[in-house]
C-alpha cells in the first residue's frame, strides 16, 4: 500500500529555514525583540506583493480585523457578517462593539442574502475569501458598498497571493486582514497582517496594536491592546516572501491538475474564470452529507486523507454567538455538509495530487 496523502503539511524549504535561523540569531543579539527591522521588512515587502502602499503586521488574523474595524471607526454600528465562516470574524466584530447581523453565504458571500438584511444603520460588509476562493461578484459588492456609504472589509484570512482578474485579494475594500496562522499560505506561526491604501486608516491601525498610544508614547489616546508582532515572528514571516511567487505557481499547476482531472457527475470543483487561488483550500462539493461522507471514506480507504470542511458549523449554529435562526442560512447550512477539501499544499507532488484524481474519479455513490 503506498503512503498515506496527508490533507495539508507544514513546510518550509531549506533556504527559508537558514535564512530564518540567521535573523532569529540577529534579533537575539541585538536584543530587538519588538517591531523593528523585521517587522518593517516583511510589511514593505507584503506591501509591495499585493500592490497597495502599505501593510500593518499584528498579533493574529482576529486582531487584525478587530483593528481594521476600531480604525474605520465602526464600533457601536452595524456590521454585515457571513454566516460561512471562522469564528474570528465574528468575534472581532463584537470585541470592536460592532452589533454583527449575519448574512446567508456558501462558498461566496451572496448579493441577494446581503441586501435581504440591510438597514441603513450598516456601515461594513464583512467579506470572507473561503479558502481562498474569491466570488467573482466582488466588483459588484464594492459598487454596492460605495453606493449606500458601506465599508467593504476583506477577512482575507486565507487568500495570500488570490486574484480576480490580476487584482489581489486584500485591494478590493477599505481595508483587509489576512491570517498569518500555521496553516495559512505565509506563516508566522501566530500572527496577521492588515493591507489598505488609506494612510489615515494604517497609522490608526499602528496606533490600535501598540495600546492606542499617542506619537508621544505616554498617552493612551484610542482603546487599543498589546497586537503588535513579534521580530522572531516577523522574520519567520519576512523569509517566506521570496518563495511566494514560487509557491504560488505551483498551486496553480496542482490547482490546473486537480480541475483537469476529476470528472465525476456527484463531485463539483469550484472553478470560476479569472480567478487565480492562494491553494490555502482545495474545494469540492458534493451531493449533501451523507455523499459527502461516503466520499470522504473512500478517499480515507484509498489511503488519501481530506481535511476537514473550511467550516463545517457555520456561525448560526455557534452556541456562544447567541445568533441561532434555525434553518434561516440555507447557503451556509448547504456549504457546511456538502464540501469537502482535497489534499493541497504546494509540496504536494504531481503523483500524489493524480492518485487523488484518480480516487475521487472511481467513488461510486447510489445514496
Ligand atoms: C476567515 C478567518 N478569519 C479569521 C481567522 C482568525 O485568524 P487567526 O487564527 O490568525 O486569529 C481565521 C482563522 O483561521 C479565519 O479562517
Amino acid at each position: 500500500m503506498s503512503d498515506e496523502i496527508a490533507p495539508f503539511k507544514v513546510e518550509f524549504t531549506t533556504s527559508e529555514i537558514e535564512s530564518f535561523v540567521v535573523r532569529a540569531r540577529a534579533v537575539l543579539e541585538t536584543g530587538w525583540l519588538v517591531p523593528g527591522p523585521n517587522n518593517a521588512e516583511f510589511e514593505r515587502r507584503f506591501a509591495k506583493f499585493l500592490g497597495v502602499p502599505q501593510t500593518v503586521a499584528v498579533a493574529s488574523g482576529t486582531a487584525a480585523l478587530e483593528v481594521v474595524l476600531r480604525a474605520l471607526k465602526v464600533s457601536g454600528r452595524t456590521v454585515l457578517v457571513p454566516a460561512n465562516t471562522n469564528y474570528a470574524t465574528a468575534e472581532a466584530t463584537i470585541r470592536a462593539g460592532c452589533r454583527p447581523v449575519l448574512y446567508d453565504s456558501g462558498l461566496y458571500p451572496d448579493l441577494r442574502a446581503i441586501q435581504r438584511v440591510w438597514t441603513p444603520d450598516v456601515t461594513a460588509l464583512m467579506v470572507v475569501h473561503v479558502g481562498g476562493y474569491l466570488s467573482p461578484e466582488l466588483p459588484e459588492l464594492r459598487r454596492w458598498c460605495d453606493q449606500r456609504d458601506v465599508a467593504l472589509i476583506e477577512d482575507a484570512s486565507h487568500a495570500h497571493g488570490s486574484l480576480l482578474n490580476g487584482q489581489a485579494a486584500g485591494t478590493f475594500g477599505a481595508a483587509a486582514a489576512f491570517s498569518l496562522f500555521a496553516t495559512k499560505v505565509v506563516t508566522t506561526a501566530e500572527g496577521g497582517v492588515i493591507a489598505t491604501a488609506d494612510p489615515a486608516v494604517a497609522t490608526a491601525c499602528r496606533r490600535y496594536r501598540d495600546q492606542g498610544k499617542a506619537d508621544d508614547g505616554l498617552h493612551h489616546v484610542v482603546f487599543g491592546s498589546a497586537w503588535r508582532m513579534s521580530e522572531l515572528h516577523a522574520a519567520l514571516g519576512a523569509v517566506q516572501l521570496d518563495g511566494l511567487g514560487a509557491g504560488l505557481t505551483r498551486v496553480g499547476q496542482l490547482v490546473g491538475r486537480y480541475v483537469r482531472g476529476i470528472d465525476h457527475p456527484r463531485v463539483r470543483v469550484p472553478n470560476e474564470v479569472g480567478v487565480s487561488y492562494s491553494g490555502h483550500k482545495f474545494i469540492v462539493i458534493t451531493d449533501g452529507r451523507k455523499a459527502r461522507e461516503s466520499l470522504r471514506a473512500h478517499l480515507l480507504a484509498a489511503g488519501i486523507r481530506s481535511a476537514k470542511g473550511v467550516y463545517e458549523v457555520p456561525l448560526h449554529r455557534q452556541p456562544v454567538l447567541g445568533l441561532d435562526d434555525g434553518d434561516g442560512f440555507p447557503l451556509a447550512d448547504a456549504f457546511a455538509t456538502s464540501h469537502l477539501c482535497l489534499p493541497m499544499w504546494k509540496g504536494l507532488t504531481a503523483g500524489d495530487a493524480d492518485r487523488v484524481i484518480e480516487a475521487v474519479n472511481s467513488w461510486t455513490y447510489g445514496g
